[in-house]
């Protein structure tokens, strides 16, 4: 696989006005998405969950690639049609999270470094057949009292990086995403920092593993306040500091950053991402890879009625949809 071919994936998920959704939550975090709407966490009901959200009309006029979990992209519609062939038919990349969770960090208490790099050589192979052409590795890093550790950067940068290298091998474009996490009570300049810090250990590891920036997405968090700060930044605090963070230590060579929500209500995950794109220009286009805040609507209203409010809540998916569309071209808050 040619560096150009992988420049060209990268660019397309981050084309003008398009984001990504991330419907990759494991069977585990579905659950606990599922539970918190009374909906029992069947694999029937997973697949015709993630088929209401893929064959979503239009989907592809502001997404441009999904992320599926290992069981989602082996999956078909009712009617069996893979899901795979139903987003290539709307234009919408099949993206794959490929990690296999973090896990204790043995000798720092509270700490975590995720794991899945044995064997993921023959796992790329295989999700390339499926037809993936993106895949996302996940790092967790939690902010508390003497943490993060240095160590704890360290040990998940360098398993990014060397993910990160299998993937190109294998022809898939590396979104890389290194999570700083909301929870906790600090300030929003502790997250800046931890979030700087981790950012230069990331690309320091990608360089030295080889990666090509050129052929790889960062999946960024936002500069934020913990949220159990009781601090509230505005909408434009937290775009400058993190538009600043990331200036401060991602290469412009890179083709695009897209954000994570997070736990960030909808309105916030939107406003924020609007902001910064009015922000610009910046080195990169910035939009969207969320989550909850593509999705709560829609799983909201279609708990109430899994066969009767299909339409409605894919309606909703295309509202989310548009919305970060606009807002990843700063064009949010006029067109509301
Ligand atoms: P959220 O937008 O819900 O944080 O999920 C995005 C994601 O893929 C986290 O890995």
């Amino acid at each position: 696989m040619s560096i150009e071919q992988l420049a060209e994936t990268a660019l397309a998920m981050v084309a003008p006005g398009k984001g990504i959704i991330a419907i990759d939550e494991s069977n585990n975090t579905i659950k606990k998405r599922f539970d918190g709407v009374g909906i029992e966490n069947s694999e029937e009901n997973r697949r015709a969950y993630r088929e209401l959200l893929l064959t979503t009309p239009k989907l592809g006029d502001y997404i441009s690639g999904a992320i599926l979990y290992d069981e989602t992209i082996r999956q078909s519609t009712k009617a069996g049609v893979p899901f795979t062939k139903v987003m290539a038919d709307n234009g919408v990349i099949p993206g794959i999270k490929v990690d296999k969770g973090p896990f204790a960090l043995a000798g720092f208490p509270g700490e975590t470094v995720t794991e899945g790099l044995d064997g993921l050589r023959a796992r790329l192979e295989e999700y390339y057949k499926l037809g993936a052409r993106f895949a996302k590795w996940r790092a967790v890093i939690n902010i508390g009292e003497d943490i993060p550790s240095g160590t704890c950067i360290e040990a998940n940068a360098h398993a990014l990086a060397r993910y990160a290298a299998l993937c190109q091998e294998q022809g898939l474009v590396p979104m890389v995403e290194p999570e700083v996490l909301m929870d906790g009570n600090h300030d929003i300049e502790t997250c800046y920092e931890v979030t700087e810090v981790t950012l230069r250990a990331l690309f320091d590891a990608l360089y030295q593993q080889n990666v090509a920036l050129e052929g790889t997405i960062l999946k960024a968090s936002m500069v934020l306040p913990g949220s159990d700060s009781g601090e509230k930044a505005s909408v434009d605090e937290v775009a400058e500091a993190t538009l600043m963070c990331l200036k401060s230590a991602v290469p412009a060579i890179l083709p695009g950053i897209v954000f994570l929500s997070g736990g960030q209500s909808d309105e916030d995950a939107t406003a924020h991402l609007d902001a910064m794109n009015r922000l610009g220009p910046n080195p990169w286009p910035l939009s969207f890879s969320y989550g909850r805040a593509m999705q709560s609507a829609a799983l909201q209203l279609w708990s109430k009625d899994l066969a009767g409010n299909v339409a409605k809540a894919q309606e909703t998916v295309y509202a989310r949809a548009k919305d970060n569309g606009l807002a990843a071209l700063g064009k949010w808050k006029s067109a509301a």
